[in-house]
């Protein structure tokens, strides 16, 4: 569990390491981009890894009881919520299985709610499905340096079903990012429960990425379909060990399903678009929540540490930034607005004179703009001069 010797990822076709290049034009810049960890994944993960290649054959695979077993044990002991197996759909990832749900339910031309400033993926999951995107942007207090929901105007997002019905309008799904990529937040039961009120109230199906759920520093993670008996009816919760066990490369995800109709509709198309996922990723699952929770604790300890060490650091390092502390996620979204730079500005002095890799706020759609996403899963000597180079960029400004 050497998380501060970290990992030379070059020439393993990482996308953040290897591809830099190709995305920003620029060679030798320090990537704090693409949402991975710069170190191994835990040790009975790669040990089940290795007794299953030396197996030799990788022909059909197919989750078995095992698979459910230790998926639900997990949920129970990490969420406090208790699901049937039946209700697990194996999925290859995240943003397929979101595409297979705006694509089952929803109509051509729905909206589909999103909170900007979000990941960036989501707009195309909605939009190459053949629905539209109603934004329901984040509320941004700098003062408190916090992100909040936009109540209100999720409320009218909701109910324009209503008084655009007749022209064959509506809002019928939301995704909703929690923890959220990438303000940090851990939302509170209390402001789930709202949400879940206007979304039964109005008949809304809330498909809930929950990718970063094991990374909590703040609060505690409630899965938004565990809020109430109704509501595991009517949502769909979306789970994974592959961020939390940094094996987002296996291509691994699950989608939990309470409602049996829902299940068998997002099931048959699931079986045309995306399949279950592969032999590599399910021994990878099983390993990750049998026997990974030790390596995952000293992981989160690891990151805490390095997001307090970023937060003070630009606090006291780089004044005219703000960082917005996160209270899960490894993700450190920045404020860089006071500086008064436009999107291409700001990408330019933190590219070109700071020479780091990050993701530029306004990717993640309106309420970015200003912004810096950086990703804190590295040992803290990068870290460290990530920030360093962003502090002397800044102040040669
Ligand atoms: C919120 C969120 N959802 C989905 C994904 C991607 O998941 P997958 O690789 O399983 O499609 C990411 C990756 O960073 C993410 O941050």
């Amino acid at each position: 569990m050497n998380f501060e010797e970290g990992l030379d990822r070059v020439g393993t076709d990482s996308a953040k390491w290897d591809f830099v290049e190709e995305y920003y034009g620029k060679e030798d810049v320090l990537p704090m981009w693409v949402a991975d960890s710069d170190w191994k994944t835990s040790e009975a993960i790669i040990e089940a890894l290795k007794r299953r290649v030396e197996h030799g054959a990788f022909g059909y695979s197919k989750p078995g009881e095992e698979h459910d077993k230790a998926v639900v044990e997990w949920i129970e002991k990490r969420y406090d919520w208790k699901i049937d197996p039946e209700w697990i759909v194996y999925t290859n990832s995240m943003t397929s299985s979101l595409s297979v749900c705006v694509r089952t339910f929803t109509d051509m031309g729905d909206s589909v709610v999103l909170q900007p400033p979000v990941y960036h993926p989501f707009f195309s999951v909605v939009e190459n499905n053949g629905a539209r995107v109603a934004n329901n942007e984040l509320l941004y207090d700098k003062k408190e340096n916090e992100y909040t929901m936009d109540f209100e105007d999720l409320k009218e997002k909701f109910e324009k079903k209503d008084s655009l019905i007749e022209r064959g309008y509506r809002t019928s799904m939301m995704i909703l990012c929690s923890p959220h990529n990438p303000v940090g937040r851990v939302w509170t039961d209390d402001e789930l429960e709202r949400l879940a009120d206007l979304a039964l109230e109005n008949d809304i199906l809330v498909v809930s990425d929950e990718i970063f759920s094991d990374y909590i520093f703040e609060g505690s993670h409630t899965p938004f379909s565990s809020l109430s008996k109704e509501l595991e009816q009517n949502s769909i919760t979306m789970l994974t060990p592959a961020k939390s066990f940094n094996i987002a490369g296996l291509n691994i995800g699950l989608a939990i399903i309470p409602n049996s109709k829902l299940r068998r509709r997002f099931q048959n198309s699931r079986e045309k678009l995306i399949k279950k996922g592969n032999i590599l990723g399910l021994t990878a699952l099983k390993a990750a929540y049998t026997q990974g929770e030790s390596w995952l604790e000293a992981q989160l300890d690891y990151l805490e540490e390095n997001k307090d060490f970023a937060v003070e650091f630009v606090k006291k390092e780089i004044p005219k930034v703000e960082a917005v502390e996160p209270e899960g996620t490894f993700l450190l979204w920045m404020d860089f607005k006071d500086l008064g730079l436009g999107p291409k500005e700001l990408n330019d002095l933190i590219l070109e004179e700071a020479e780091v890799a990050l993701i530029e706020g306004s990717t993640f759609s309106s309420g970015g703009e200003g912004f810096m996403r950086l990703n804190l899963g590295c040992p803290r000597s990068t870290l460290k001069e990530g920030l360093e180079r962003i502090k002397d960029a800044v102040e040669g400004y």
